[in-house]
């Protein structure tokens, strides 16, 4: 048994050697010239159609950046993305990653005139057991930052937390539609209603 263990230390010890290394410097560089127009430099996009990315986990963003420039992700407004990341290498796109990651992330505000945050609230942190739609809390986190993922196939679940509603709302509807594919995510936005969906979307804008 103790035999075992050790082997499978050394196995992992290795993987984590062979894996291909971020670096943050090169990231930021990435960052600046290209990612910035849209996203902000520090990832805190301030215009509702960019996403930010501060703070998002580095395993995601990759993942993410990939299916964008390969048109695996073609929902919404990808297409205006693509071009920008069409040249840049894998290893690029894992040192921006670390780079976004790695920056403090803004809080953002919920609308308390506007789609009901207080059910926004009771679905994101309780679900809605008579529908079977779990609680988004229970894998974007209770206050929004995700889990990381294990750098394997188990890809991250993404913080959420002070994301732009729009931004939220449209990948709802994506998932909904099928458009954005993702097994977990299409199953839990075909349960939720528009009221639904926007109500938890502009609770996620103010969550921190
Ligand atoms: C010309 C504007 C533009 C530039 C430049 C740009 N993006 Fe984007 N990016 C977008 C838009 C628009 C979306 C949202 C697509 C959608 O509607 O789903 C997006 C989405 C993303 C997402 C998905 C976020 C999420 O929460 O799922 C990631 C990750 C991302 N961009 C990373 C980058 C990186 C890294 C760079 C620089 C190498 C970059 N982007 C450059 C416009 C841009
Ligand atoms: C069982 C785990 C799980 C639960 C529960 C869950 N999610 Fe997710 N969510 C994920 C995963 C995994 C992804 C990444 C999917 C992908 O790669 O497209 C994701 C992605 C998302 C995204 C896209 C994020 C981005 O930056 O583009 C949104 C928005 C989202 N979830 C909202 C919700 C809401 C709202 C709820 C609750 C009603 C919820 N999720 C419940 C696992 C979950």
């Amino acid at each position: 048994m103790k035999r075992l263990t050790l082997a499978a230390l050394v196995l992992a010890a290795g993987a984590a050697v062979a894996a291909p290394k971020a670096d943050i410097a090169k990231g930021k560089e990435v960052a600046t010239t290209i990612c910035a127009a849209c996203h902000a430099a520090d990832g805190n996009s301030g215009i509702a159609m960019y996403p930010k990315l501060a703070a998002q986990h580095s395993a995601y963003i990759y993942r993410q950046t990939l299916d964008i420039k390969e048109g695996k992700r073609t929902n919404g407004s990808a297409a205006v993305m693509k071009p920008m990341v069409m040249n840049l290498s894998e290893q690029d796109i894992l040192n921006v990653s670390a780079f976004y990651a790695k920056q403090q992330a803004k809080s953002g505000e919920a609308n308390p005139k506007q789609n009901d945050p207080v059910l926004g609230g009771k679905i994101y942190r309780g679900g809605l057991v008579d529908k079977k739609v779990p609680a988004c809390m229970s894998c974007h986190g209770p206050s929004g930052a995700g889990i990381p993922g294990g750098g394997t196939e188990i890809g991250a679940y993404p913080r959420l937390g002070g994301q732009h509603m729009s931004y939220v709302v449209d990948q709802m509807k994506a998932y909904k539609s099928g458009q954005r594919k993702n097994a977990i995510m299409e199953d839990i936005a075909k349960r939720l209603t528009e009221e639904e969906l926007n109500a938890v979307s502009n609770f996620i804008q103010g969550l921190h």
